[in-house]
């Protein structure tokens, strides 16, 4: 099995530690690696190659990080420029054969119980044998907008709802059925491309297109797609193009301590922290200070009667955000973009 690994995202809600030429994925976050490679790490025991997707940006990046894993031997698809999901798993797949199963997976995600991890990888696989598309689900614990909703009727999904608003979401929390697409997924690759194919023609049509005129192919294990081609590929992602739309999507109930890591909020949910609920920090001095998640590297940080806050110091810049404010963090990422 191949581990399609996608690594195209910014991240732009883990501003100042995430930025466009050092994406969350690669930030030491956790016991001194990233996320990208726990990833790697954590699929390398059921998959036997990583195929990397990427821009050429985070080539270099995807490659110093794997050489410290000592995993060199793995293959390559560079994006000139990122048309989402759908066109990264395209190309990927079209690389490979047809019969070759494919775990694709975000490089930016925690999974905590790998034990549990490695059993869902295996029912996943007996459903993916038998030619369907699968998803992993997450019970919801809060009405989420910014995740795909998998309506189930055992491993059947009925229904695949990417990104519904507030009200939806509820609705679909209250009614139980109800699972979050983890963003994992696993299928034969030829299967993939037969569906995309069907719902999404034009993605299926210019990513073969881009593949046919590939350019500059550096070494036998590295694509690099010439940025015409990339550019005449719809952009959209794997959800709306395929997942809405199959009939032959299933859901592994996937109880593995899934976090996306998607803003300071969830990140201080999964970091170590003190007796004050705190997260430890060797160069942080609290005085009557709790529940704060504190990121520094060289300076001391110190906080005095200050409960509840996000405090993010990477030295040419500082965040101060309240906790459970942190989804506009990447608002401060647009403003900047104004200014710059
Ligand atoms: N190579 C490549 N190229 N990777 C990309 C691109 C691209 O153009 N765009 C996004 N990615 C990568 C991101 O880095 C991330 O690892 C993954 O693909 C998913 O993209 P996101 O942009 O993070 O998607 P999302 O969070 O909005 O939604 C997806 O994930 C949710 C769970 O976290 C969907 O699958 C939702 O249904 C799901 O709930
Ligand atoms: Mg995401």
């Amino acid at each position: 099995m191949t581990n399609i690994i996608l690594c195209g995202g910014n991240g732009t809600r883990l501003w100042p530690i995430s930025r466009t030429l050092m994406p969350k994925q690669f930030v030491k976050l956790f016991d001194d690696k990233s996320l990208f490679q726990l990833t790697v790490e954590r699929n390398s025991k059921v998959c036997d190659s990583q195929f990397i997707v990427s821009n050429s940006e985070q080539y270099f990046l995807a490659l110093d990080q794997l050489e410290e894993l000592q995993k060199i031997h793995n293959s390559y698809l560079l994006e000139p420029v990122g048309r989402n999901t759908a066109p990264a798993i395209a190309l990927a797949c079209m690389a490979l054969e047809p019969d070759e199963l494919v775990l694709v997976t975000p490089s930016d995600h925690l999974i905590k119980d790998e034990v549990e991890y490695e059993k869902v990888l295996r029912r996943a696989k007996e459903l993916a044998e038998k030619n369907n598309l699968v998803t992993f689900g997450i019970t919801p614990s809060s009405a989420e907008t910014g995740f795909g909703y998998i309506e189930a009727d055992d491993l059947t999904v009925k229904a695949f709802h990417e990104k519904p608003d507030l009200n939806t979401a509820e609705k679909y929390l209250e009614a139980g059925n109800y699972y979050w697409n983890s963003g994992m997924f696993m299928f034969k690759a030829g299967i993939f491309l037969e569906e995309l194919k069907k719902y999404s023609p034009k993605i299926y049509e210019m990513s073969k297109q881009a593949l046919a005129n590939e350019a500059l192919t550096s070494s036998k294990n590295t694509i690099r797609i010439k940025h015409d081609a990339m550019l005449n590929i719809p952009e959209d992602s794997i959800d709306y193009a395929v997942m809405e739309k199959s009939q032959k999507v299933k859901v592994v109930p996937s109880d593995i301590r899934w976090s996306d890591v998607g803003s300071f909020d969830s990140l201080y949910e999964e970091l170590p922290k003190d007796e004050n609920n705190n997260t430890t920090n060797e160069k942080y001095i609290q005085i009557d200070s709790k529940n704060n998640l504190i990121y520094g590297n060289d300076r001391y940080i110190a906080t005095v009667d200050v409960d509840d806050m996000i405090v993010v110091d990477t030295g040419d810049a500082l965040l101060i955000s309240k906790k459970g404010s942190s989804q506009k963090v990447k608002q401060v990422v647009s403003e900047i973009k104004k200014t710059t």
